[in-house]
């Protein structure tokens, strides 16, 4: 039994308590957090003030998360965490997409649509043609694949955020379904750099630390097929001049692409549009999932 413990032998108790855990992955979880949770106490001389302001800032999160509002993803993501799980769990080589963080935007509920249907919710913005295909690693199409997209409007603004606005009806974010050639095709309107959200306690951090809560432009997607990886990922605009500052560490030279500017003129869809617009088309490449041989 732990009894008149000291800095020097509450770890080891506190590790011990876990001895039972029947899940060892659970086990060797715990243990590790309380081994390192510790450690870090003791590193930083934590003091009791620090311990309750910390404990506050935690309720605050949770109290802040709702379905639409995830800030415990958000500070995840500030803290480099979110990346690093990515990185650790998708070494996704050399002939597969990139994949990087989900973030705080992704909602289940999103219309699904049609390929070449307009997803902007009537939103007012530059036009934006997208054009991809999904491909597997050998090239081949991948039909029937469900690709989830969604986007800030022009001003740096998520649908969710702006709930008053669109009466709360979804707009920028859609899931389509590949056709037979893999191809899948949308408009919308072109996104902006914006903030992450800081009127929350992980804004707290960003500006105690100084930090530019500024993502760089993009469009979000998540990919999913039967038999294969899913990919979280996202297509960065290549001018951006937030692209090496990205506050969620989530930028990555591999998933830039160009957002080409036209004239006013026949958009790649065949609809002629008669105000400046803009195109972007890539090819996703998804991995096969590794098939476990049974002992
Ligand atoms: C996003 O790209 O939607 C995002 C990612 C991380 C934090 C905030 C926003
Ligand atoms: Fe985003």
């Amino acid at each position: 039994m732990s009894i008149d413990l000291t800095e020097d032998t509450i770890t080891a108790a506190a590790v011990a308590a876990f001895d039972n855990t029947k899940d060892p992955r659970a086990r060797e979880l715990f243990q590790a957090l309380v081994r390192y949770i510790h450690d870090f106490a003791r590193e930083v001389r934590l003091t009791d003030e620090e311990w309750f302001t910390a404990m506050d800032f935690l309720v605050r999160v949770g109290q802040m998360s709702s379905p639409t509002r995830q800030e415990f993803i958000l500070l995840s993501d500030v803290l480099g965490l979110s990346v690093l799980v990515d990185l650790i769990n998708h070494h996704r080589g050399q002939f597969a997409t990139e994949s990087t963080l989900l973030g705080p935007f992704f909602i289940e509920n999103r219309p699904r649509v049609p390929n070449g249907a307009d997803i902007s919710g009537g939103v007012p913005g530059v036009p934006l043609f997208v054009t991809g295909r999904v491909l597997d690693q050998d090239g081949k199409p991948v039909a029937g694949a469900h690709v989830d997209t969604w986007h800030s409007d022009g001003d740096g603004f998520y649908d969710v955020q702006m709930p008053e606005k669109l009466h709360d009806r979804p707009a920028m974010r859609a899931l389509l379904t590949t056709d037979a050639e893999g191809r899948f095709w949308y408009r919308s309107i072109t996104p902006k750099y914006y903030p992450v959200p800081t009127d929350g306690p992980v804004g707290e951090i960003m500006r105690a630390s100084e930090r530019s809560p500024i993502r760089p432009e993009h469009i979000h997607f998540w990919l999913q097929a039967p038999g294969y990886d899913p990919l979280i990922t996202m297509l960065f605009r290549g001018d951006d001049p937030y692209l090496t500052t990205d506050p969620v560490f989530g930028a990555k030279r591999a998933l830039v692409v160009e957002f080409a500017r036209h004239a006013p003129g026949v958009a790649p869809d065949g609809t002629a549009v008669d105000v400046p617009f803009q195109t972007v088309d890539w090819t996703f490449t998804l991995l096969r999932q590794r098939t476990v041989q049974a002992a």
